[in-house]
């Protein structure tokens, strides 16, 4: 997720666990054949075999139009050892729809088809290639249509995200038009959007007869949201993570970012993060409310310790 879930962030959520595989956020091809940092940028994991240290694949994603560039870069992306590739169909961007990247592509199958199988057929067989779309544009009435498009070129799993590009990210998604996916796919159906719970996992199975599930903004808020389905599904019990275990999560974010980044530049992820742990956490909304201001990192790793302010802060 472009701007949320970074290296940082999947590292942390596979430690936790119950992730078969995390996609880099999109890596933008429009013009050329991106240079190695492009990828290094958005997928660090390429200096560790493509996965977590957790040891979870990371496949990168590819979001363009143009066939033959779409297909160089994936050649880079395998070069580099991407242990899979995704396609980026659902991005709802206006800046990147205009240039007919992402979801701007569900207006017309035939270049989905085009662009997925340029990449199939770019890299080896062996790497998985994986196309990400919605159930339209508009409407959902071509949905069948773009899954013919994507499916009948030899990728290896279709992902679906249940709205279309106009829902935006509203709920409902519609779990139900996922079975008419599934019906018509040569390749196994991923089911995404509004999956913030276990209970979400077994109706959208329900609805839709999917077995694999891409989890999105509900890891951020609950990120033993894989675990708990896994748990939940092997019929084990589960002891969830409670606001203690959160807390420590929250200053090695912090850290990690400060160390990747800047300090300066640790303390507004921390609090993108928040606003979706307060989802679950009601605690987290109350720290949130306590720290929307700060702005220095060291004033926030005193709130995150439960320190008071420094008297100037105070003032
Ligand atoms: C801030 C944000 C960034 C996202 N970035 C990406 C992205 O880079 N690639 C992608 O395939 N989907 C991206 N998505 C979409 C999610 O992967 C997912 O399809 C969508 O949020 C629906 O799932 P959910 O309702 O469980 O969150 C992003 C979503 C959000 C909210």
């Amino acid at each position: 997720m472009e701007g949320v879930v970074d290296a940082i962030m999947r590292d942390m959520l596979t430690q936790i666990g119950g992730y078969d595989r995390c996609v880099t956020e999109f890596v933008r091809v429009s013009q050329t054949v991106l240079p190695k940092r492009v990828f290094f940028r958005l997928w660090p994991e390429l200096l560790t075999d493509g996965c977590t240290p957790a040891g979870t694949p990371v496949y990168v994603q590819l979001l363009g139009s143009d066939p033959a560039l779409m297909a160089r870069n994936a050649q880079v992306a395998e070069a580099l050892g991407a242990p899979g590739i995704d396609i980026n169909f659902g991005c709802p961007a206006k800046t990147v729809n205009k240039s007919e990247g992402g979801a701007a592509l569900l207006r017309t199958p035939e270049r989905i088809r085009t662009v997925c199988a340029a990449v199939r057929d770019a890299v080896s067989p062996s790497i998985p290639v994986t196309a990400k779309i919605r159930l339209g544009f508009d409407s959902d009435e071509h949905f069948e249509a773009i899954v013919d498009a994507a499916t009948s070129t030899g990728i290896t799993e279709l992902i679906v995200h249940a709205r279309t590009r106009q829902q935006g990210y509203r709920p409902p998604a519609y779990w139900p038009r996922l079975a008419a996916a599934r019906q018509r796919s040569p390749v196994p159906v991923i089911a995404n959007g509004e999956l913030w719970s276990v209970s979400d996992i077994e109706q959208c199975h329900r609805d839709s007869g999917c077995t694999d599930f891409m989890l999105a903004r509900g890891a951020l808020c609950r990120p033993d949201l894989a675990q708990a389905i896994r748990a939940h599904s092997a019929q084990k019990p589960f002891d969830p993570m409670g606001w203690q275990r959160v807390q420590p999560l929250l200053l090695e974010f912090m850290h990690r970012n400060a160390e990747r980044y800047e300090p300066k530049y640790a303390v507004n992820p921390l609090k993108q993060w928040l606003v979706y742990l307060q989802h679950y956490f009601p605690q987290a909304g109350a720290l949130f409310a306590q720290v929307k201001r700060i702005k220095e990192f060291d004033d926030m790793e005193r709130a995150l310790l439960g320190r008071p302010p420094r008297l100037d802060e105070a003032a």
